[in-house]
């Protein structure tokens, strides 16, 4: 019979992409849901079960009928300047609700997860490109409680024998190449999205955060990853368990880094808009530059990505906001 894999948060952004991996593969995914940030009509590649990480009750139950093979564990808040002014919701869903998730796990006797980290887990990193040995200092709540919910994981490995990859994402973008998925946040605070509204006349300019940073051309600096090479490492994460893989927290990134003002340069090349911009100063917590070192992945899940230039990050991605490209 087909392996069925539990994806929490399974409505969002990039666990939607993960689900129709999965399917691809010949996996069925099952999404928990409670559609606080996620869209029904973003499930599409298997059943969806409205519920909450935090009901432990409803989440055990779920797993002991389901019988998953492993657990894709997404559901989260994830913004960084929310997570600021309102830190009790980002440790009651991304703490309690990891915490919750293993609970039932354990009870469900369920053994393989897949975690969402953040590369807001390094905070402002000494050094660049950022390795898996660089020291993790978050510099908000936010990158906070994805770096408690990494120790939990380590935690009930040790004690439980609880079997993880955790994968530090660095900034996910782009859309389903095929069209049938994208960005899709309410609020809109990302670059590209928010660029490529700017650009369709959707809003009127896309606020420039900070010119005089010490990069090349002032603009922050971060390691763009496509959604579909995001959600394809999960795939090759759940075979890395498969075959009896270490337990590992490796970054998903290109080791590239691109700023601001190059993406905007590539969405006016691809698009024939041009993004109309204010510089604004600077965002407070900010770091002026991100990118990852990508080996680990690469030597432990086979990952390299494959979708990742910026002309196909915003090809993609200017698709899904109704934004043809340039022939
Ligand atoms: N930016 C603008 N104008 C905007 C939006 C963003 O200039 O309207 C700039 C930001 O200052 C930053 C870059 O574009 O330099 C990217 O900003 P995003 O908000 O798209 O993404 P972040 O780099 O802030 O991503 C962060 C962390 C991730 C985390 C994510 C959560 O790097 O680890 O927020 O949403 F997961």
């Amino acid at each position: 019979s087909v392996q069925r894999i539990l994806v929490t948060g399974g409505a969002g952004y990039i666990g939607s992409h993960t689900a129709k991996l999965l399917r691809s593969r010949g996996l069925e995914p099952i999404v928990y849901d409670n559609l606080a940030t996620g869209n029904r009509v973003s499930v599409r590649w298997g059943p969806f079960i409205h519920g909450d990480v935090l009901d432990t009750v409803h989440l055990a139950r779920t797993i002991t009928q389901q019988k998953p093979a492993a657990i894709i564990h997404f559901a989260a808040s994830a913004y960084v300047g929310e997570s600021v002014k309102e830190p009790s919701k980002y440790y009651r869903n991304n703490v309690a609700g990891t915490l919750s998730l293993l609970d039932a796990c354990l009870q469900a006797g369920v053994d393989k997860i897949i975690f969402s980290s953040s590369c807001a887990t390094y905070g402002v990193p000494a050094v660049l490109p950022i390795a898996e040995t660089t020291p993790q200092v978050p510099i908000n709540p936010y990158g906070k409680t994805k770096l408690i919910a990494e120790h939990m994981l380590a935690d009930y490995a040790a004690a439980f024998g609880l079997r993880y990859v955790a994968l530090r994402y660095f900034n996910a973008c782009g859309a389903d190449p095929e069209g049938e998925l994208g960005e899709w946040h309410d609020p809109e605070t990302h670059l590209i999205p928010r660029a490529l509204l700017a650009a369709a006349g959707r809003i009127e300019r896309l606020d420039v955060f900070g010119d005089d940073y010490d990069t090349a051309d002032g603009t922050c600096v971060r390691d763009y990853i496509h959604v579909s090479d995001l959600a394809w490492a999960h795939v090759l994460a759940y075979e890395h368990l498969v075959r009896g893989g270490d337990n590992i927290a490796v970054n998903l990134g290109t080791g590239h880094g691109s700023s601001v003002l190059e993406i905007l340069e590539t969405i006016d090349r691809v698009t024939g808009h041009s993004v109309p911009i204010a510089i604004h100063p600077r965002r407070a917590g900010d770091p002026p530059a991100l990118y990852a070192d990508p080996h680990l992945a690469r030597a432990t899940l086979g990952f390299s990505p494959q979708y990742s230039d910026l002309e196909t990050i915003v090809r993609t991605a200017a698709r899904f906001f109704g934004l043809e490209a340039q022939p």
